[in-house]
């Protein structure tokens, strides 16, 4: 008797803590969506609005709306509703939209968000939304990623010695390091095998990055007849964004160096804003003949 009371009194406070708990969840200052565009493309784009949506109740005076970037402590936006202030860090002087402003909105919503003006790499990071007022708190966060598509896709061989010869596949001015995978198709088959044994030396180069593989292949490994096709595959994963080169080895024969050297990027003097254009491919392909200087293949395609 006196055990099934405790029991019912002990299932009364239970419901009366989680109706206190709901209550208090309803009541709270909460973000509840947060829009920070995972991949966008360096130089395509006028702005990119990052959005922090919250809900209020009457209780969330002295309402302040943060923005930071990665871990450092300063925001890089700030608002405050009723003092009518807002401050854009150092950093971003300049490169936010002060006149941007959240439609329909309310006077406590009106500026929460960040309109970033042509988003270069360098703005790539996490973005935190940190919503605070007398009542409650609440942060949020996500990753932007400016990718800069490569400039520089080069690939080649060098045949060191007779039996063997060392390819390269250098990726340049790309922006962030690109997935790349080197892979071979022998002669007569359609599945292309990954090359594992690549080195890959990543190097800065301006605000973007240089990716250079390099790997070794024996002609002993290779299908005596025949050619062997290596391919070297560049992407963004989360993107569409890919590029890839080929080039065709037969086993033996002379010393030479065969090259495929495609150059990506908008090579229009006016510069002006267009789209990411793929305006230039030029394809080289150079044979030499060691102990001569006799190139027998070059050709230059300009392609669209
Ligand atoms: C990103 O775009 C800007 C403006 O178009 C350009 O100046 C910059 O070099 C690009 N960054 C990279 C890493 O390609
Ligand atoms: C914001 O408005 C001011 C004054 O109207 C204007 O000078 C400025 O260019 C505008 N900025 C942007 C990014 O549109
Ligand atoms: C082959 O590619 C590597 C890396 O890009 C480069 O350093 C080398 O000069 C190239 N060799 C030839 C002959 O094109």
């Amino acid at each position: 008797m006196c055990d099934g009371m405790s029991a019912f009194r002990g299932l009364l406070l239970l419901l009366l803590l989680s109706g206190f708990v709901a209550f208090h969840e309803l009541e709270a200052l909460k973000i509840t969506r947060l829009s920070v565009p995972r991949w966008i493309e360096n130089g395509t784009l006028e702005s990119v609005t990052l959005d922090c949506e919250y809900s209020l109740t009457d209780k969330d005076n002295r309402l302040v709306v943060k923005w930071f970037f990665n871990d450092d402590p300063k925001p890089i936006y700030q608002w405050i509703p009723e003092l009518g202030s807002r401050l854009v860090s150092e950093k971003l002087q300049g490169r936010i939209d002060m006149n941007f402003s959240v439609t329909p909105s309310s006077k406590f919503t009106e500026f929460r968000n960040l309109r970033i003006l042509k988003p270069t790499s360098q703005l790539s990071g996490k973005y935190s939304c940190h919503v605070a007022s007398f009542n409650g708190i609440d942060t949020a966060e996500g990753e932007m990623t400016v990718y800069a598509p490569a400039k520089l896709l080069r690939f080649n061989y060098t045949k060191t010695k007779s039996d063997r010869a060392k390819f390269s596949c250098e990726v340049g001015h790309v922006y962030p390091v690109p997935d790349i995978s080197v892979y071979k198709i022998s002669p007569g088959e359609s599945e292309p095998t990954i090359i594992t044994d690549g080195v890959a030396k990543v190097s800065d180069q301006d605000d973007s990055y240089r990716v250079l593989v390099t790997y070794e292949v024996k002609d002993s490994e290779l299908k005596p007849d025949g050619a062997t096709r290596f391919e070297c595959l560049i992407l963004f994963p989360g993107t569409d964004y890919k590029r890839y080169s080929s080039i065709t080895y037969y086993p033996g024969g002379a010393a030479r160096t065969v090259a495929n050297v495609q150059y990506f990027g908008d090579q229009s003097p006016s510069g002006s804003q267009s789209i990411s254009t793929y305006l230039g491919m030029i394809f080289l392909n150079v044979a030499l003949v060691f102990g001569g200087t006799n190139r027998f293949e070059n050709h230059v395609m300009p392609c669209n």
